[in-house]
Order: C-alpha cells, then structure tokens, then sequence
C-alpha cells in the first residue's frame, strides 16, 4: 500500500474537524446508510445555488459556468474512479435508479435467447432489476452463497456461465457482511465467455480507492452520497460497453450523446458543485494545499489514508464483539484489509430490533434489518423483518466512539442477564 500519509494527516481529530455535523453529540455509525460531508463539499452546494444556479447549456455567461461544472464533475468522478482513458461516467439520482435504467437498456438490446446470472448475496438494487429480466424473456440464473457464511465461490459461478451469458451482475462488498468479493477474478471469468460485468459498489467506495481500469470491469456503480458528498449515484461504463446500448433519452438526442442520452433521471446540477468539492477535502486529508483537480496518485493516497484509520477502529469493534459468546457476527469474525468496517451481528436471545433500539437511545446511530441484502438474509436463515444489527464505521469514527458503543452493547447486553456478565 502506498503511504503518502503525513502524520498530522492521519489524526483523526483532525480529519473530524472537517466535518460540522462531528462536532455534535451524536456519533454516526450507519454510513452504510449514508456519510456526512465534510464542510467544503456543503459550501460548496450553497454556493452554487446562490451565485450558479441556471439551466445549462444557453448563451450566456452563468450558463456556461453551469454547465462546465457539470461538466467537470463527470470528469473528476471518472478520474475518481480511474476510468478516465476507457469510459464515461454517467451520473443519476441513486443507484438502484441506474441499475435500473441499466437492465432495462440491456434488455432492448440482448438477444432473446441471452443468460444473465445475478448474486444473490448483493443489494437488491443490482439483483431485482436483472431478476426481472425474467418476465421479459431472459434466462435469469441466480448465484446463491453459502447458507453458513454468506460467501460466493467462483466455482459455482464457473458452473452457471455459458456461451450464452451476456451479463454478470455482483456486487462488490456486501453491505450486510462486508468483505470485499474478488472482483477481478469474476470480470476475468465473466469475459471468458463474452459476458458484461456489472458490479456494485456502494458499500466499497467510502473506504477505498475505485480502479475499473486494474479490475477491467464493463460497468461499475456507486452511490456518492455515502462518499462524503451529495445524494447522487454514479455509474462507470466502458466506451464499447456504453457503445452497445441505447440510453432511455428522448428519441431527438442522439445516441452518440453520451452521458446525456443515459441522463433521463435527471442530474442534479448543485448535487455537481459538490461532488467537485470532494477533490478540496480528499487534498486535505493528504495534507495538500494545492487548488484544482486532484490527480489520481493524490486520490489514491487519501484512500490509503483513510483505510489505516479505518483499521484501526474495525479491530476494537471487531474484537469486542468476538470477545462476548452471546453475539454471532454475520461475515467475517477478524479485523483485516480484505473487509470493510460494515460489521453486522445477532445475538443469541434479543431481537436486533430491540438491541439498535437501545444503542440509539445512547446517542448512537446504527440500525437493524436486512438492509435490503433480502434474498441473503433468507439464505443464512434470518428472519428478514428482523435481519441484524449493523454497525458501520468509516474513517471518521474515532476510537473514542467505538468505545461508547461498546459501553451502550455491554449496557444493553447485560442490563438482564446476569448469566451472559458471569460468563464474561
Ligand atoms: C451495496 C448497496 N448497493 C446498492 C444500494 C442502493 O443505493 P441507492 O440508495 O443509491 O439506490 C445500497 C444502499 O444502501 C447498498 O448498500
């Protein structure tokens, strides 16, 4: 891992000092959920609506401001996700819109005999809409996991593909178990057979760097708003991959009109302004003074920053909650780089409901449920209304929270059980 890291930088306190909504009581552990931003990227949403906020693309000189931002906002997310030399970003209001929008491009396209094969261990947003596929013609084969861990094998993927798959939708980190799938491993079987990859990645993004251009993936999705930035998704397409299709735009725009024609849902222009300033905090945390764009080495340094600050957190989590033998973690049971600090558990006698419940009533924000992982839930045999408790942590947290959680799960865990206190 390249470390570009000062020691000022890796100060948690400092990187807290960012964002506003830190300095209050509560502590935010349900960024699986959504981050909070740091302050530059919600001046930067207000200053566009004050001084920019027009339609693009007239003839005056605010409107072509309007839409260079708009426009260098596509540019900064495609560097974000290096995909700069190999496609284009399309940006849309969430990612279950474009994943939706996405499959429903495909199947006006796809030849009717073509197999498309979904995980089912993955968020509903990338699963349903390629499941319903199904009604439309298409052979949908579903790439279930195992009913003890959660886990995907490559070897049952290997099974379901064909000369005939024309599509592999997965996801990247699970937002219920949190380890990280071997996405390249997938795209290279996938591609083996001519098939696309769509992968989602949501619960990857806020905790490291995007590289579709090292994982050679054809399609890739991440929602910016748990990215420390406004609620807005975007969707990574490779120049031929984008290339096949027809995007939902109005039959007058042309289909070489591209991200536009892909661009119905709507693209929030301040929602822009913001993800622009993103690159103004991502400096920051590598201790950067400079101005403008962010190059790439400078965004992978920031990610590398914000991974050791993350380690650092999961392990305390992690190792409390493997020290209680009343809590089953649902994913893997250690601290390492190859998960992501999205850490769901159950207990052995109380509801999820009634242990979120009681965390919050701390000034603690988590939550339980399935977390739309539905089909997942099923499968490791967990009543989905109840689902898991999910903590997840991002770098922002500091240690000092994650040691008022456990302060509230022992206070919640052992208010009435004297038998789980003397087993401890
Ligand atoms: C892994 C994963 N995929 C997809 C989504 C859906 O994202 P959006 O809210 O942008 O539609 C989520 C939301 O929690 C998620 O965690």
């Amino acid at each position: 891992m390249t470390m570009t890291r000062t020691d000022a930088a890796i100060d948690v306190e400092r990187i807290r000092s960012a964002f506003p909504a830190l300095a209050g009581p509560m502590a935010f552990m349900e960024n699986a959920g959504g981050s909070q931003v740091p302050r530059v990227v919600a001046d930067a949403i207000r200053d566009f609506m004050l001084r920019e906020y027009v339609q693009l693309g007239a003839p005056y000189e605010l409107s072509s401001q309007a839409t260079q931002t708009v426009a260098d906002a596509h540019e900064f997310i495609n560097r974000f996700m290096n995909g700069e030399d190999r496609g284009t970003v399309i940006l849309g209001p969430s990612c279950t819109s474009l994943s939706m929008m996405l499959a429903d491009c495909y199947a006006r396209a796809l030849p009717g005999d073509a197999e498309i094969i979904v995980m089912e261990s993955g968020h509903e947003a990338n699963v349903g809409p390629w499941d319903r596929l199904a009604d439309r013609g298409f052979t949908v084969k579903i790439w279930t996991c195992d009913p003890q861990t959660g886990q995907s094998h490559l070897d049952d993927l290997k099974a379901l593909l064909s000369e005939k798959t024309a599509i592999v939708a997965c996801v990247h980190v699970s937002n219920l178990l949190g380890d990280i799938e071997d996405v390249p491993a997938i795209t290279a079987l996938a591609h083996e057979v001519g098939a696309r990859v769509v992968v989602d990645g949501v619960a990857y993004a806020p905790h490291r760097a995007i590289d579709v251009a090292a994982w050679d993936v054809d399609w890739y999705i991440y929602s910016t708003y748990k990215v420390y930035g406004p609620h807005m998704a975007a969707l990574f397409g490779k120049h031929d991959a984008i290339d096949e299709l027809t995007g939902p735009h109005h039959f007058f725009i042309p289909k070489q009109e591209i991200p536009y024609k892909f661009e119905a849902n709507g693209v929030s222009y301040e929602g822009c302004a913001g993800l622009l300033a993103l690159q103004d905090y991502l400096r920051f945390v590598i201790g950067d003074t400079g101005a403008g764009p962010i190059d790439r080495s400078g965004i992978e340094g920031a990610f590398d920053i914000l991974t050791n600050l993350e380690m650092q957190t999961q392990g305390r989590l992690v190792a409390y909650l493997q020290s209680r033998n009343d809590i089953r973690i649902i994913g893997p049971t250690h601290a390492e780089e190859s998960r992501v600090s999205t850490i769901s558990f159950v207990h052995t006698s109380k509801s999820s409901r009634e242990i979120a419940e009681s965390v919050c009533r701390h000034g603690i924000g988590i939550r339980h449920g399935h977390m739309y992982a539905y089909r997942l839930c099923e499968r490791l045999g967990l009543a989905a209304g109840d689902g898991v408790v999910r903590v997840s942590l991002v770098h922002y947290n500091s240690p000092g929270e994650v040691d008022r959680l456990i302060a509230a799960l022992d206070d919640t865990l052992d208010s009435d059980r004297s038998d789980v206190q003397e087993s401890r």
